[in-house]
């Protein structure tokens, strides 16, 4: 049940639990427009996933977290706590991380929204976030060690003078939210555990557009950048499979296939 190598059963109440996790950030996109609260947009999404989707925000409660999203806007790099005084201005970048509880399982997605329109900069911050992931699952492979992914994501961010969080990893997933291994978004060769078929985790990087440097708010949640400059996330929940991966949290609308072939 908390093992690296998920059943077959278990893998089936994955797909469902990604869908679900993917089809909040498709239904909350057209909400994210000036003047609306971060509250107000995590209250649609509690809805919606525990009256809609008759499944558990997985975030509510967890180690104590006081809502059923996170939303962290700008310099806010993870774990931004949604709040009715936190009202969302032209120009603003967004990331929404949810995570849904469906029959035990969990599934975990993140992406930017952007509000109104935004500058060139945190434009191409959230593309080269969002290709430093689509880079690793590309590359993702029975066989091959994980630091490879770490590799890829670093490689590319800082080729593209922005920089990589070190603080926070991607995680396996199944009936815990978080669960071993650990996916590091830079390359250390201690993350040497080799990739296997039936694995689930997520690959989330956080990309700054100053120094990787972060700092906790008082609040006990909130992560910023420390020089305050924007921070980028995109979040996806993949299984390993015998040639590549599948994505369980890909989106309709994304332009990337949600089943990857990597002949490596
Ligand atoms: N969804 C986050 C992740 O990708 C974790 C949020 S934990 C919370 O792992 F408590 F802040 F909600
Ligand atoms: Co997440
Ligand atoms: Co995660």
């Amino acid at each position: 049940m908390n093992y690296i190598i998920k059943t077959e059963s278990e893998i089936e109440k994955m797909k469902i639990s990604g869908k679900l996790a993917a089809e909040v950030l498709e239904m909350i996109e057209n909400y994210i427009k000036p003047d609306i609260s971060t509250e107000e947009i995590n209250n649609i999404c509690h809805d919606y996933i525990v009256y809609k989707q008759k499944a558990i925000p997985a975030c509510l409660g967890y180690h104590g977290f006081p809502k059923s999203i996170c939303i962290s806007v700008n310099d806010v790099v993870c774990h931004g706590i949604p709040k009715s005084q936190k009202i969302l201005k032209e120009g603003d970048i967004v990331n929404i991380d949810v995570t849904v509880i469906k029959n035990n399982y969990h599934g975990d997605t993140s992406k930017m929204f952007f509000v109104g329109k935004v500058s060139i900069l945190a434009k191409r911050l959230c593309q080269i976030t969002r290709e430093s992931l689509y880079k690793a699952l590309n590359i993702v492979h029975p066989g091959i060690p994980l630091y490879k992914i770490g590799e890829t994501i670093q490689n590319y961010v800082e080729k593209n003078n922005f920089s990589v969080v070190k603080e926070y990893c991607g995680h396996g997933i199944g009936y815990n939210f978080h669960e071993q291994p650990h996916i590091l978004h830079y390359k250390n060769i201690k993350n040497n555990m080799i990739i296997q078929k039936g694995m689930i985790f997520t690959i989330e990087p956080m990309i700054n557009a100053g120094h990787a440097d972060v700092k906790c708010m008082k609040d006990g949640w909130t992560v910023k950048t420390k020089d305050r400059s924007l921070s980028a996330q995109y979040e996806h929940t993949i299984l390993v499979t015998h040639n590549g991966c599948n994505i369980l949290t890909w989106q309709k609308d994304e332009k990337i296939r949600s089943t990857l072939i990597n002949k490596y």
